[in-house]
């Protein structure tokens, strides 16, 4: 096994789960379907336990957790487009927001349920030893729970759009007439950023139009 590439897989794993924690924040505060907003909140504590996982796993295999891999900004930048996407709300009926917020989280577990399944089989391959183990434990706590995050969520989006299409009345055409960038949506506030040991890094609060730390370093690399 290629130890550095590992590391540098672990590195953008690290940044999904950053990616996904940021989102569930983003359309946790504008949810209001009760059972999205419960699951929301649940899968956003079980992200932000992903990652913490993460960044041990990172330390255990000798590596740094601060590191940022090449394709770990190439995740960060899917990140902020998908962040962004968020913020082209204005025009939506609310059915519609709730379904394409959701849409957004569909798309983020379906990668994250990638990373670890990748994990799962990468451990089946290993030699016994301390980095089949590490990876071992880490997948045993959360390979469920990313099997509940990917089902649920495409679970959902189906039902919603559905009732959509199937029963709800048409949404108001003088929707469309509405601004499309809502400045003051919460993503300010969980902005993109690496992060440090355990906290979002002081870049996380500035605006996003301003580049975070890692994508102006892969601007300029
Ligand atoms: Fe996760
Ligand atoms: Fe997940």
């Amino acid at each position: 096994m290629k130890h550095d590439a590992l590391l540098d897989k672990l590195s953008e794993f690290l940044m999904v789960e950053q990616c996904g924690w940021q989102l569930y924040r983003v359309v946790g505060s504008r949810a209001t379907n009760p059972e999205l907003v419960e699951r929301y909140r649940h899968f956003e504590q079980e992200t932000s336990r992903h990652r913490s996982i993460l960044i041990g796993l990172i330390e255990t295999l000798g590596g740094d957790p601060d590191y940022v891999s090449p394709t770990a900004r190439v995740a960060q930048a899917k990140c902020e487009a998908l962040l962004q996407s968020t913020l082209v709300a204005g025009p939506l009926s609310e059915d519609e927001l709730q379904a394409s917020d959701l849409e957004n989280v569909v798309l983020a577990e379906t990668k994250d349920h990638a990373d670890w399944e990748l994990l799962g089989q990468l451990a089946e391959r290993l030699p016994k030893g301390k980095t089949r183990s590490a990876i071992e434990a880490a997948v045993a706590e959360v390979g469920p729970q990313e099997d509940e995050h990917v089902q649920w969520a495409q679970a959902k989006l189906t039902e919603l759009d559905l009732q959509a299409v199937m029963t709800k009345s048409p949404p108001d055409p003088a929707r469309l007439d509405r601004r499309v960038i809502e400045p003051e949506l919460a993503i300010k506030a969980v902005h993109a950023a690496p992060m440090d040991r355990r906290n979002l890094l002081d870049a996380a609060k500035l605006p996003p139009a301003e580049p975070t730390p890692a994508s102006r370093t892969a601007a300029s690399g």
